[in-house]
């Protein structure tokens, strides 16, 4: 009997298998980075009761700005060197290649939907730091403190351990071991990039959307890197870099280590790697190499989509990152899915 069963599922697979190959594809299509599983549940939703595929990604991206995601998203988490929370966030669509993007955006929770209230209200791609705010106030978003116990304690022990860890290099006094203020040191040496990798301080929400009609979307939203720099920002809000869609290629969203991300425009290389035939995993895989070339030790990883719904993800092996998870909804299964990938 137990024998009969074991057959049973093994033909069941077999059948499966063959109805749905490996890569099988179906839309509409949701998929983000990190198991943000409410974020899939809330951009599918949106989806299914006839929203766009922006609303899709919006509706997602907001859900985790609004649940603090890992507290890497939203408010009250990732405070910079100045106890403050800040957000950035993109949304673009794949259609008309449309961008609105926020950076440094200070008081406001819902960068997400600033991101794109800049995209339908502006000429405009990228507004940042507090003019962002005044114009996310003049759209009707609310102006509220993003601090929070938990982001006051996170930064009040970074004090107390001496500012440790930290962003800053060669500069006097030490940053390794003192707080600054800090001035430049009068001679340059090359240091080996800190390595600051840790999957607590770097998740970003970034996500994709297809829906029947092979309309494209992506997005991201994050609060950026723990005791960062006031000013910094990350690849999150750069269109090509924390994410990239187009209609009639295929879209990418990346997360991980953004400083250096950033610079080698992963999501974009990946969209034009799926535009030339290149299969999603590939794609993204390529994408990775690309930087690991010069960056072996990066934290970093990127799902990527084609037109037809195939879908793929990829990362840099480092300690802490070993697999990927990303979760998945399309119309094989309206509950997300938890998909993993090894990295290499
Ligand atoms: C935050 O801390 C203050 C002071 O310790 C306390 O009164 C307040 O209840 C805390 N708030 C939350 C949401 O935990
Ligand atoms: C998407 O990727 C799959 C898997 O590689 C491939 O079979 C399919 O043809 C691709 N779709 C397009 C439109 O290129």
């Amino acid at each position: 009997m137990r024998r009969q069963g074991k057959m049973f599922v093994s033909l069941l697979i077999y059948t499966l298998t063959l109805v749905f190959p490996a890569g099988y594809a179906s839309l509409p299509l949701v998929i983000n980075t990190w198991p943000f599983k409410d974020a899939t549940v809330a951009a599918w939703s949106a989806l299914q009761s006839g929203g766009s595929v922006l609303d899709a990604v919006e509706a997602g991206c907001a859900r985790c700005e609004m649940d603090q995601c890992d507290g890497s998203v939203g408010y009250g988490g990732s405070p910079d060197e100045r106890g403050e929370t800040t957000l950035d966030a993109m949304i673009m669509n794949g259609d008309t290649m449309e961008v609105g993007a926020v950076a440094d955006l200070r008081r406001i929770k819902n960068a997400i939907g600033v991101a794109r209230a800049v995209m339908e209200h502006t000429d405009h791609t990228l507004l940042v730091g507090q003019s962002a705010t005044m114009f996310a106030e003049s759209m009707g978003f609310i102006a509220e403190d993003l601090t929070t116990n938990k982001s006051l304690n996170i930064f009040s022990e970074w004090l107390k351990g001496n500012c440790q860890p930290n962003y800053w290099k060669n500069v006097n006094p030490d940053s390794s071991k003192t707080c600054g203020p800090y001035r430049p040191k009068a001679t340059q040496t090359w240091n080996k990039r800190a390595q600051h990798a840790n999957t607590h301080s770097h998740d970003t929400i970034g996500m994709i959307a297809i829906d029947n009609g092979g309309h494209l979307a992506a997005g991201t939203s994050t609060n950026g890197l723990t005791h960062k720099i006031p000013g910094r920002v990350g690849d999150s809000p750069i269109a090509g870099s924390g994410a990239y869609a187009d209609s009639l290629a295929g879209a990418a969203a990346a997360t991980g280590d953004g400083d250096v991300m950033m610079r080698f425009l992963p999501s974009y290389l990946a969209v034009e790697l799926m535009r030339a035939g290149a299969d999603p995993s590939a794609a993204c895989k390529s994408a990775i190499s690309r930087i690991k070339r010069h960056y072996s030790e990066f934290f970093g990883a990127i799902i990527c989509a084609n037109t037809t719904g195939h879908y793929g993800a990829a990362c840099n092996k480092v300690p802490g990152l070993t697999q990927f998870h990303y979760m998945v909804t399309n119309s094989e299964s309206s509950t997300p899915m938890l998909k993993s990938v090894d990295c290499f």
